[in-house]
């Protein structure tokens, strides 16, 4: 995935429903990176968070140009304003230009990223089609077996105490 020698760094694009594992997927390669013995730095944003008020604009772009692996998750899940297209575009095409591997999460089905509703989204999803090999997390939501395991301990507790 790293810095080959053809130059062609493969990313990845994690697509499916809600609660599939792709955010947690994303976090378990960084991990490894980070606890290599020479650790691999890596850049997580989230592209709707980023665009929020009060976002560094000049550092999210060095950290997104410089870093070994950016994860760019929950594509798709930004505003949909002029403002926050511009800057999507302008990250997304500052780490295509970089050459570097990019690991993308999103709701977005891969037919709604290869035909997008407008020329600024497709401008932004075609670089990430190219970037990335995309993988279909598929299944029920996960957080559905985190509540039941919460409703378990909770049983425990309450039974515990009487
Ligand atoms: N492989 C796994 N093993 C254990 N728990 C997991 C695994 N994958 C995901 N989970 C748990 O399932 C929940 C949902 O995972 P995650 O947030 O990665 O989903 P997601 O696909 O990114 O969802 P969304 O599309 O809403 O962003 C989290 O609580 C996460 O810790
Ligand atoms: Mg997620």
């Amino acid at each position: 995935m790293f810095n080959r020698s053809d130059g062609k760094n493969v990313g990845l694009l994690l697509w499916g429903n809600v609660g599939t594992g792709k955010t947690f997927a994303a976090h378990c390669v960084c991990n490894e990176l980070l606890q290599r013995d020479e650790p691999v730095s890596v850049f997580i944003t989230s592209l709707s968070r980023v665009l929020n008020s009060g976002w560094d604009k000049s550092e999210t772009v060095t950290r997104v140009r410089n870093a070994p692996l950016v994860v760019f998750d929950d594509l798709g899940a930004e505003r949909s304003s002029e403002y926050a297209l511009e800057n999507v575009f302008m990250l997304v095409d500052e780490r295509y230009r970089a050459r570097k591997p990019t690991i993308v999460t999103t709701n977005l089905t891969l037919n709604e990223l290869k035909n997008p509703q407008d020329m600024s989204r497709r401008r932004v999803y075609d670089r990430i089609l190219e970037m990335c090999v995309p993988i279909y997390f598929d299944g029920p939501s996960r957080r559905r077996e985190t509540v039941d395991d919460k409703l378990l301990i909770m049983r425990e507790l309450t039974a515990e105490e009487t």
